[in-house]
């Protein structure tokens, strides 16, 4: 070998083996400084107009609005375009320490990333002038053991730009004008006897991940203290204390409009003109892998992310569901310093 192709083939060895630094100065606070020297991956910015089109590029021919419709959960039927400026991302970074992933996003200008309307029901499309009990979520999906066969596609869930093998997210839930719960899904089931199953696994300190469909899937809100005994009154289904050597553990199963608020451990903030948001989220709140026994998330690993904004009607044009997501990055959760 010549000693330029000894260079070159030592350069791509690196390039290829590039993982993301462990950053150890992370603080949610709502000043985005920390984020600084983190890399940037941009998302279209959309406009009115809808004349801005995605493509993923698992189905390259597949042509559709960067802002669109919830319900289109194929990959041959184009979504409607709505448009919806608190949505519109065009920017996410992901970031981690030795015991969190930290996810960063900024929504064009003008756009309020949370923000829901208030009233006494949800949006009536026969009666839109109505006030309503708006809603929005924050959406980090992760393809955590980096397998394509496990976990489902986005686009089952009506989420575009797709891609496959999404085994838990990440989310906070914004309803009726203000938070109102983060909670962790794990994608591990295809039908109600599976989603039983996931539940005794998650309330074992187990997150399950095996091949599954969008549908199926459990929600919990992960505590590491005691949750106040106002939010264990509300608390759905437990909240259960996780086996463990400390047992300081706590998750409740929740669902969409769950009696919030419930503070679990995922925290966030937002800049003041409510454009960026910085989130953390524990990787001890994705339990053990039910296989390895192993954290579900820990550092050395490579991961697969997605990013999702999605709300209701309220403000919307025209008045439907609108999301944006983010291309799907691939991400390790590397040990060193930058
Ligand atoms: C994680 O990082 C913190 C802050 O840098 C440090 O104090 C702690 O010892 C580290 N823990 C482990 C297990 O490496
Ligand atoms: C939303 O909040 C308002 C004001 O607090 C309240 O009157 C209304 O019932 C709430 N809506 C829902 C759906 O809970
Ligand atoms: C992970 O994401 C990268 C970047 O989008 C993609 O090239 C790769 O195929 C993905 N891997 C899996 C297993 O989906
Ligand atoms: C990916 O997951 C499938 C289904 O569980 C499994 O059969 C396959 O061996 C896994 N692939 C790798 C590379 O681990
Ligand atoms: C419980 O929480 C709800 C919602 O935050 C609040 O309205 C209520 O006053 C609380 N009740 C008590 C007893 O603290």
């Amino acid at each position: 070998m010549s000693v330029l192709l000894k260079i070159l083939s030592i350069y791509f060895l690196f390039e290829t083996v590039t993982s993301d630094p462990i950053n150890r100065h992370m603080k949610i606070d709502g000043d985005f400084d920390d984020w600084k020297n983190v890399p940037s991956y941009s998302d279209p910015e959309d406009n009115m107009e809808g004349t801005v089109y995605d493509v993923s590029p698992w189905f390259p021919s597949f042509k559709f609005p960067d802002c669109h419709d919830g319900d289109s959960l194929d990959t041959s039927t184009v979504p409607k375009h709505i448009y919806n400026p608190n949505v519109n991302i065009v920017e996410l970074k992901v970031a981690h320490d030795n015991s969190s992933l930290y996810i960063y996003c900024r929504v064009i200008d003008g756009g309020v990333i949370g923000k829901t309307s208030v009233g006494p029901s949800e949006f009536n499309k026969n009666n839109p002038s109505e006030s309503s009990a708006g809603r929005f979520y924050i959406m980090t999906a992760i393809n955590i053991d980096h397998n394509a066969t496990t976990g489902c596609w986005l686009h089952d869930g009506g989420y575009h730009p797709t891609a496959p093998g999404f085994d838990g997210n990440i989310e906070i839930e914004f309803y009726n004008g203000s938070f109102n719960q983060n909670y962790f899904v794990d994608h591990g089931a295809n039908n109600d006897d599976e989603t039983n199953y996931l539940k005794q696994q998650n309330k074992e300190n187990h997150f399950v991940i095996r091949p599954a469909t969008h549908e199926y899937f459990t929600q919990y809100i992960y505590w590491n203290h005691q949750p106040t005994a106002n939010e264990t009154k509300r608390c759905l289904e437990g909240p259960y204390q996780l086996p463990g050597s400390t047992k300081t553990n706590y998750i409740c199963f929740t669902k969409d409009k769950a009696p919030g608020p419930f503070n679990g451990v995922i925290s966030y903030a937002r800049s003041v003109k409510g454009n960026e948001l910085e989130l953390r989220a524990p990787f001890q709140a994705l339990l053990l892998n039910s296989q390895t026994g192993r954290s579900t998330l820990e550092l050395g690993m490579t991961v697969n992310i997605s990013l999702s904004l999605e709300t209701s009607e309220e403000y919307s044009v025209p008045q439907d569901w609108s999301s944006d997501t983010t291309a799907t990055i691939q991400y390790t959760l590397s040990n060193d310093s930058a």
